[in-house]
């Protein structure tokens, strides 16, 4: 079967892409005319083959190889836009497969290129490059946007950071972490970037409300150890970093984000899909700050809470066992309750009458409170902190002893 560009989105069907033979070794071929995309979606269990043809594609700014097989798992949602045309071909079962014209990507490539000046023009004037953090409600495509841009920034050369503070869907690590990495090649077009090295801080929720004081120091050691990281290493600087956050954008939420802009010195705000938020913020920023008001693609998939679960779990598997449970091999060991000492990060809250005279509400969020092992700790992931002499873990948060804070991916065993 041949399926042409449609003239719209959503105009050139999905006719059953698991169907008729082709050239692509039994899948369905689509002819992808330029600056159009191939939008498709996994269906539940099954997996979809895509291949590259001929001409040039890519997937969220990673190019495709022509004659290799990529697969995708249940529940992906995947475009392939092409600059050049290209033929490319699925074989599998997709709940939807269509053609569209109508993409933002020409904008987003704009942005690519306003940043990649300004890295050139840090390189120049021995500054630091552009900072950027990307905002907007759930599911307005903000974790692609990043990694759009940071595959873009690498394949120039550059050295961005990403800094990722999505504590419910980490491209990073186990969800209810905060992290930055250091990108060094654009992301794998199926398993994502290379998680070689990451700082990875424990917060223990995959809600930041959940103690949004905790979150917001979060961010800050973040930032700090990111500055610092800046200050010797010229490459990381110039190239800057991108940081996603999370969909929530009101109250303490918006608050956070304004926070964060703070805590980064960023220098660009990238607002996707919605402007009430791009205008708090214009307001509400320091004027040097570029708050850009950016579409969201109509391929962006909204994902509902079982997807997101879903997403959760398969990201603890990947942690403990590698992408598609083939690459790490976890050893058990026995702990001894009597060897350790389990804290969780914030106490619950108290009426402002109970509290000791002078102490305010706030403080308790910060506050160690030790842990008595028991039932209610299984399906929990406990991070291990090394400062001290005694073995500590703390459940649910980071611990801060001795001012240094666990990272979680420290003992990470190769393959
Ligand atoms: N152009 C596109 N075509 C098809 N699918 C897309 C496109 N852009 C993004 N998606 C898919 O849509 C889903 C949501 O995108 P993304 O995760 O970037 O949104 P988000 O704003 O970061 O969501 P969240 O609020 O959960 O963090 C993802 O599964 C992604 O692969
Ligand atoms: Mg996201």
């Amino acid at each position: 079967m041949q399926v042409m560009a449609a003239d719209g989105p959503e105009k050139t069907g999905e006719e059953g892409a698991g169907g008729a033979g082709g050239p692509g070794g039994g899948g369905v071929r689509f002819e992808l005319e330029k600056e159009t995309e191939l939008r498709f979606e996994v269906e539940a269990c099954e997996r979809v083959q895509l291949e590259l043809l001929s001409g040039l594609g890519e997937v969220f700014g990673s190019e495709l190889n022509r004659n290799k097989k990529y697969t995708f798992g249940p529940g992906s949602k995947i475009a392939v836009f092409t600059w050049q045309g290209c033929s490319v071909s699925l074989t599998g079962k997709t709940e939807v497969a269509y053609i569209s014209r109508d993409t933002p990507m020409l904008l987003y490539l704009n942005t690519h290129a306003a940043l990649e000046q300004m890295r050139q023009q840090a390189e120049r004037d021995n500054e630091r490059g552009p900072r950027v953090m990307v905002v907007g409600p759930t599911d307005v495509g903000k974790s692609t946007v990043c990694r759009l841009l940071l595959s873009y920034a690498v394949r120039l050369g550059r050295r961005p950071t990403l800094v990722e503070l999505d504590v419910g869907q980490s491209a990073v690590s186990v969800p209810g972490t905060v992290s930055a990495l250091c990108i060094e090649r654009p992301a794998d077009v199926e398993e994502g970037f290379s998680v070689q090295a990451p700082l990875v801080y424990h917060f223990g929720s995959t809600t930041p409300g959940t103690n949004i004081k905790l979150y917001n120091k979060l961010t800050s050691c973040l930032a700090e150890v990111f500055s610092q990281r800046c200050e010797v290493n010229r490459r990381a600087s110039v190239g800057g970093c991108i940081i996603n956050t999370c969909g929530w954008v009101k109250g303490s939420g918006y608050q956070a984000l304004v926070h964060c802009a703070s805590a980064f010195e960023v220098d660009v705000v990238l607002v996707l899909d919605q402007e009430r938020l791009y205008n708090e913020l214009k307001r509400d920023l320091p004027h040097f700050v570029r708050v850009v008001l950016l579409p969201k693609s109509g391929g962006v998939v909204e994902r509902s809470k079982a997807c997101r679960r879903d997403t959760r779990d398969d990201k603890i598997r990947q942690y403990f066992y590698g992408f598609r449970g083939a690459s790490l091999y976890p050893h058990a060991f026995d702990v001894r309750f009597a060897d350790v000492r389990i804290y969780k990060i914030g106490a619950p809250s108290i009426p402002d009458s109970c509290l000791p005279l002078g102490m305010s509400q706030d403080d308790t969020q910060l506050k160690l409170v030790p842990v008595t092992p028991g039932r209610d700790l299984t399906h929990h992931v406990l991070s291990r902190h090394t400062a001290g002499t005694h073995l500590h873990f703390t459940t649910g948060a980071v611990k801060q002893v001795s001012g240094a804070i666990t990272q979680l991916l420290e003992d990470r065993t190769p393959p």
